[in-house]
């Protein structure tokens, strides 16, 4: 499995550990960036990563800044993505399982090294539920595509 992972300046030795973590489990990573401390604008990696889970260069994505939310939102706007952030491994687990999440966000500020692992490893062995959760699923991106629900 491809995962694309991108961070800005607050999440550089979080995403680092978070991708030695996933290479060791045998996931194949992409990196974004940034690797630097330097101060970096977290919508770039957000966007690169978000392009390339809804082009299918990656199969899925995290992505990490002080809190996830700024990362979050870049990524949301992008057609075909579904990212949230998850500050513990429940809500991980069911974003994938009900809202079929394809980018993961948390932050560097908010989750320590230990939690994050946890996050990430629910969130990757979750499978999503289908059934009454792909209609709901469905109608968020008919929102997407249309800005017009109907409703059920
Ligand atoms: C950077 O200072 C910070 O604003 C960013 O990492 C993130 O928390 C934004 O949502």
């Amino acid at each position: 499995m491809k995962i694309a992972i991108g961070n800005d300046h607050a999440a550089v030795e979080l995403k680092q550990e978070i991708m030695s973590y996933l290479q060791e489990k045998g996931y194949e990573m992409i990196n974004v960036g940034t690797d630097t401390h330097e101060s970096f604008n977290y919508p770039v990696s957000g966007f690169k990563v978000a392009k390339m889970v809804a082009g299918g260069e990656a199969d899925c994505g995290i992505l990490i800044c002080g809190t996830g939310v700024g990362i979050s939102l870049a990524a949301n706007k992008v057609k075909g993505i579904r990212c949230c952030v998850c500050s513990e491994p429940y809500t991980a687990k069911l974003s994938k399982q009900h809202n079929n999440t394809n980018i993961l966000a948390f932050g560097a500020r908010v989750v320590g090294p230990d939690l994050a692992k946890m996050i990430v490893d629910e969130w990757l062995n979750a499978e999503f539920l289908g059934g009454r959760h792909q209609t709901r699923v469905d109608m968020i991106m008919e929102i997407e595509a249309t800005q017009d629900l109907k409703e059920k």
